[in-house]
């Protein structure tokens, strides 16, 4: 499925609760590799989490799913702020705590 830019933050929403209340995990986890696409991060962090722009930008793909969310939630409220945190914070301050959950989940499987 592809989440297009033009919807609004209350359709995402609608869409995600009607995934999370009718998928099973696999495609929970499918969704979260299309929204690591569309939202961006395979810009910074290249495919599959694999293949970062920058040897300073992280690694993803294999990290554990609770590290990875709590690295999104801590970057987007500036709770951690490393040198490159910078960089990602602007990115991401529209993408909700339920949509960073999806792409950990997604991460966390490669
Ligand atoms: C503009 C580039 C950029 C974009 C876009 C970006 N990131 Fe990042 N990301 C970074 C950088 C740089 C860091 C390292 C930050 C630091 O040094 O604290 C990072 C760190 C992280 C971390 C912590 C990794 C660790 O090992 O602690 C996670 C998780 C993460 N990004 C996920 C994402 C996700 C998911 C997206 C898309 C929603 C995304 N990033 C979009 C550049 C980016």
């Amino acid at each position: 499925m592809k989440l297009k830019h033009y919807f609004s933050i209350h359709t995402l929403m609608l869409l995600i609760t009607g995934i999370a209340l009718n998928s099973t995990a696999d495609d929970a986890v499918m969704d979260g590799e299309t929204q690591y696409t569309e939202r961006g991060c395979v810009y910074c962090h290249g495919p599959a989490g694999k293949e970062p722009v920058l040897n300073e930008y992280p690694k993803l793909a294999g990290q554990n799913m609770e590290y990875l969310l709590q690295q999104m939630l801590d970057i987007k409220s500036t709770a951690r702020k490393n040198g490159y945190t910078g960089m990602m914070q602007p990115a991401i301050l529209n993408i909700s705590d339920e949509e960073f959950a999806l792409i950990a989940a997604y991460l966390a499987e490669l």
